[in-house]
């Protein structure tokens, strides 16, 4: 049995025999669903989307996974990237989707069901023209959606196709995880890692040894030793539902806005959702990534359900 594709308007969906879905929304490449399933049982969805996001490209999609490029959060003022917008330009741009791909069966494996790739693209003059003038530099960006039986892997490529200049970047891949109830939620991984605390004027910290848990608003920047090779594990009530591996995205934020923060967050809905969402956000965001002209830069997260 083969996936099935579909182009409805702005969003491409693929479908795997066994159900498995995920459903992405030219707007920011955003992937809007993703529907897992483990050992054969039932796809269900592993995404937070708020009820209120907005999908008509006047804004960021308050859920799934949007892309964090060339800054992430708000950008020091005397940087190049100091006129855009909160997390850049990619996640409100039209990406162009450039096609998909199903891997053939391997004869010497076992797996019955093969998975699906999907692949968008922004570049420079395809960006938003009200923020390309904000930031001149002629990039492109290749982004790949695949989905597997049991797991779902984003990679980014980004690309300089100046001739003469060199520019700097942050990238990173928001991800919106879906939870049954944050305060049993907990992350492996992390312990022991130095982190800049954003609710705390960027304060330097260093985790605790163990799990991370949630009681309150969070909103850290990770530097987990060792880079992208630590794997991390989202738990819940004692069981572990997430494992995230990164390759190349060193840094990990996490992200929970907590009761008093949704308030100010308009698209954020319902107001009580905070406690059925997580942001584990890997990215390369603690310093600057310098591509040199022709030089390409590659990154993705590798989310398995267990
Ligand atoms: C997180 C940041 O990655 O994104 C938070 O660490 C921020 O500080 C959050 O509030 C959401 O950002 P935005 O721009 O989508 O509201």
């Amino acid at each position: 049995p083969q996936a099935r594709f579909d182009i409805l308007g702005d969003r491409v969906t693929a479908v795997l025999p066994t159900g498995e879905s995920v459903e992405v929304l030219l707007t920011g490449a955003t992937v809007l669903s993703w529907k897992g399933a483990v050992d054969g049982g039932a796809a269900e969805e592993r995404l937070w989307l708020s009820e209120a996001a907005i999908l008509d490209g006047s804004k960021a999609v308050r859920g799934g996974i949007p892309v964090v490029f060339p800054v992430f959060g708000k950008s020091p003022a005397d940087l190049a990237t100091s006129k855009l917008p909160q997390h850049g330009l990619a996640r409100t741009s039209r990406w162009e989707f450039l096609g998909r791909s199903t891997s053939e069966s391997d004869a010497s494996s076992k797996a019955s069901t093969n998975g699906v790739q999907l692949d968008f693209g922004l570049t420079w003059s395809a960006a938003d023209p009200a923020l390309k003038a904000l930031w001149p530099f002629d990039f492109a960006l290749l982004y790949r959606v695949t989905l597997d039986p049991g797991s779902l892997t984003t990679s980014i490529v980004v690309t300089n196709n100046e001739t003469e200049k060199a520019f700097d970047f942050q990238v990173l891949l928001h991800t919106y995880f879906s939870v049954g109830d944050i305060t049993q939620v907990n992350v492996d991984g992390l312990g022991g890692a130095p982190y800049s605390d954003k609710l705390e004027a960027f304060k330097v910290k260093t985790q605790a040894e163990g799990k991370v848990d949630f009681t309150s608003a969070t909103d850290r920047i990770y530097q987990p030793e060792g880079g992208a090779t630590q794997v991390l594990t989202i738990a819940e009530g004692g069981l572990p539902k997430y494992s995230v591996s990164r390759d190349n995205l060193p840094d990990v934020v996490v992200w929970n806005p907590w009761a008093d923060k949704t308030k100010d967050i308009d698209d954020f809905a319902p107001k009580d959702g905070y406690k059925n969402m997580l942001c584990v956000e890997p990215g390369s965001v603690s310093g600057w990534q310098t591509l040199e002209p022709g030089d390409a830069f590659e990154g993705a997260q590798s989310i398995t359900l267990l």
